[in-house]
This record gives C-alpha cells, structure tokens and sequence, in this order.
C-alpha cells in the first residue's frame, strides 16, 4: 500500500509510519517542519518511509505531497490524518486567534486533505481514511472547548463522508484515543495564553484542574498501541467506524451516551471541582 501520514514528528504519527511501514507498505510521513526530522529517519532506518514537506495548513504543500505522491506510484491507498493540536482553557478565555488555529489544523485540514486525496481513491476504486479523532470528539470536558469542538467537527464529517464514498470502495473510520503519552499536552501552547491567570474568574479552580490533568496524564497509555490500531485499520476490508481506545475510555463513552445528562455533570463536577461555593 501506498499511504500518506500526517504530523510524523512525534506521537501517533511517528509511531505509525514505523508500523506502518514495518508491515511492508510505502510510507509518505508528512512533518509540519522538514528540517525536524531526524527522530523519524532514525526510527524508520531501512524501512520505506519518504520524510516530506506538509504542514497540513498550508494549500500548496498539501497539493504538492499529493501531486508527487501520485507522479510516483499512480495511486494513493492509504490516508492517515493525524496532525493535530490541543489548546486548552475555558471558553470564555480562549482567544479567537485559538479557537481559529485548533478548528484549522485539526478540521479544516483534513477537509482540504481528503478532498485532495479522493480523486485518486475514487479512480482506483479504493482507499482507507483513518482520522485520529479523540474520546472528546463525543465528550466535550470543561477545557477542553476549543479542542472538543473542532473533533466534534470532524466526527460529524467523517461519519458523513463515510456513507458518500463507500459506493467508490473507500473506508473512513475515526480512533477515539483517550490520554496516550505523547508530546501534544506539554506543548508552550498547550493552554490558552490568557487562561486561568490571577484576575481570572475561574482562577479558583485552577489547582483542582491541574490536578486532574496531572491525573490523566499518569495514566496515559503507550502511543505504539494507537499506531498498530491505524496500521490494522489501513488493512482492514471492512472496519466499523469507531474505534475507541485508551484508559477508562470505553466506560466513559458508555456513561455519556446512557447517563441522564444531569447525574453525568454533577460527577463531572466533582471530579474537576468546577463546582458553586
Ligand atoms: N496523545 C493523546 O492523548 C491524544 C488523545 C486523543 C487524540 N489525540 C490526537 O492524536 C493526534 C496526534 O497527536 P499526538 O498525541 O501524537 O501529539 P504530538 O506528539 O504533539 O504530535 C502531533 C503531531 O502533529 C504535528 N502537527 C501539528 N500541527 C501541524 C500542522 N499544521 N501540519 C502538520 N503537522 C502538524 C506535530 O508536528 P510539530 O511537532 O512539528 O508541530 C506532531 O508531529 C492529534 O490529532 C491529537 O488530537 C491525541
């Protein structure tokens, strides 16, 4: 197969163009900044990943990956979308600038992206679409707006993307992830830059959120089980849509969808202490 990751600089995506790769197919292991990739070749040494240019924002690069992609082999069989961000805070002090950067890279992106890639699939009547989406793209907690909505976004359009081109043999699916340890919440902006400060209205719940991050960031799980996820995925004949995965993910989707709304909030709040008085 021939397949296309996006952000291969760490995490999931650098994980996965090993798998991937490592399972004989062609990896295309897309990295915002070129000139950063020396964990990835180190990682990948003898095994056929191509390092190239593709900061997932930017039109021309994503149009020229898929132009050589295609001037190289003819087809694209394999899409993985996973360059993402996280910016955390509460809504009311997220800037605009943020909420902007979080919906372009981690939605409109992988818009633009697919849509470049489905030409290819469609001619060659088959394809895999494997979107990293993330357990708060159908569990929006407090700080995590911006970053809940922009996967709510992309939840919606692969599950609508899935039904139009399935006719065309091509399958879209969405991991769900919960913490997996990687690089993506210990970023300079993995907080909003004006959240929580001194004068902040939510500053009183600041340590008690700090806490349950700490939390979750403890019981992060290994990224390598995400990647052999995406790698089964891009084999899969007929994968489902969703594929959860992570600690205390599964219980906690099974809770959103059966709790009554009301009891789910009123242990949300206790468990982050976003509570009155
Ligand atoms: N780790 C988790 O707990 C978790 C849970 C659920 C979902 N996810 C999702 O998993 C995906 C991968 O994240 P990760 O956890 O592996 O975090 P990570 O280690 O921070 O990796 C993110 C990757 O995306 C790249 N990236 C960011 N902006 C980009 C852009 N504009 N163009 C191209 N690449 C870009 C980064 O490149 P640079 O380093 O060069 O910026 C990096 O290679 C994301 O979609 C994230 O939302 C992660």
């Amino acid at each position: 197969m021939i397949v296309l990751i996006t952000g291969c600089r760490s995490g999931f995506g650098l994980h996965a163009a090993v798998e991937v790769a490592r399972r004989g197919h062609t990896v295309y292991a897309g990295l915002r900044d070129l000139s950063t990739a020396d964990a990835l070749r180190t990682a990948t040494e003898g095994l056929d990943v191509r390092p190239v240019q593709l900061d997932v924002t930017k039109p021309e690069e994503r149009d020229s990956v898929v132009a050589e992609i295609l001037a190289e082999h003819g087809r694209i069989d394999g899409l993985v979308n996973n360059a993402g961000i996280a910016i955390g805070g509460f809504v009311e002090e997220i800037e605009e600038d943020e909420l902007r950067r979080v919906m372009e890279v981690n939605f409109f992106a992988i818009w633009a992206l697919t849509s470049a890639c489905l030409p290819a699939m469609r001619a060659q009547e088959s394809g895999a679409i494997v979107n990293i989406s993330s357990r708060s793209g159908v569990y929006a907690l407090p700080v995590l707006g911006a970053y809940a909505a922009s996967k709510w976004a992309l939840e919606a359009m692969s599950e609508s993307l899935r039904h139009e081109v399935r006719p065309f043999g091509i399958r879209v699916t969405l991991i769900e992830p919960g913490p997996y340890k990687t690089d993506i919440f210990d970023r300079p902006y993995a907080m909003g830059r004006n959240v929580g400060g001194p004068n902040s209205p939510y500053a009183q719940f600041m340590d008690k959120l700090n806490e349950t991050v700490n939390q979750s960031k403890a019981s992060a799980h290994d990224p390598r089980d995400v990647a052999r996820k995406i790698a089964d995925l891009l084999e899969a004949p007929a994968p489902a849509l969703r594929h959860p995965m992570g600690p205390g993910v599964v219980p906690s989707l099974l809770a959103r969808r059966f709790l009554p709304f009301g009891l789910l909030e009123r242990l949300i709040a206790k468990k982050t202490g976003l509570t009155r008085g």
